[in-house]
């Protein structure tokens, strides 16, 4: 494939989507051909699968079918919207992929980091971001934020503190296994410090 593929990854409150929205914009004025998009969805079954996913009716979904329904919804995110635009040249800049998976499922709800990782490895044909961002942020910033912001909670976001602590330290593991790919920022300083850390980040490996 050859566009670039540059993914997004944090807790909740972490920030990421302003600064996707902004590097979006940044990234195009340069003259890159830029697609932005999310996770779990970004495409209409995607969405779909999504609402299924954080319907906060269904408390009793089993942890493997969460795991499943969201790589499910990522193979068709792909070969939808995100291969077409990589196999273009452009620049794809998702919000959440499965790194995701990796934290929330395989770490935090217990499914197991290795196996989530093979079921996603599997989803996606082992299509892997040339460079993914790890905003890092303690969840009780992340969640204060959230509160401040009056943001509509959703399923996931009424899990309790310690979940999300788990998802933290998930993450903390999938950075670890994957240096080379994770790049880590902190995300406990202002938008412009943590904006001013991506943009150097994605700048070098671009070659800006
Ligand atoms: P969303 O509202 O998009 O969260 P955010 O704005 O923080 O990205 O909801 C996505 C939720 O789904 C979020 O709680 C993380 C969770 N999730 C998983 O558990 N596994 C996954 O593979 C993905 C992509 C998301």
């Amino acid at each position: 494939m050859k566009g670039i593929f540059i993914t997004f990854e944090g807790g909740e409150g972490s920030g990421k989507t302003t600064i996707i929205k902004r590097l979006t914009e940044e990234l195009t004025q340069k003259g890159y051909r830029v697609v932005c998009t999310r996770e779990p969805g970004g495409s209409k079954i995607a969405e779909g699968i999504r609402n299924i996913i954080l319907d906060k009716e269904n408390t009793e979904m089993d942890y493997m079918t969460e795991a499943l329904l969201y790589a499910a919804s990522r193979a068709q995110h792909l070969s939808e919207k995100v291969k077409p635009a990589l196999k273009e040249g452009k620049v794809v800049l998702c919000d959440r992929y499965l790194d995701s998976s990796l934290a929330y499922q395989g770490y935090a709800r217990g499914l197991g980091i290795d196996r989530v990782y093979d079921i996603n490895l599997y989803a996606t044909e082992g299509l892997l971001p040339n460079l993914t961002l790890f905003v890092d942020i303690a969840p009780s910033v992340g969640l204060d934020r959230i509160k401040q912001n009056h943001r509509e909670e959703d399923r996931l976001d009424k899990e309790k503190i310690d979940f999300h602590e788990r998802v933290h330290s998930g993450y903390l593991e999938v950075a670890r296994r994957f240096p080379e790919r994770i790049k880590v920022v902190d995300g406990e300083q202002s938008v412009e410090e943590v904006y001013a850390d991506v943009q150097k980040i994605i700048f070098d490996y671009l070659g800006v």
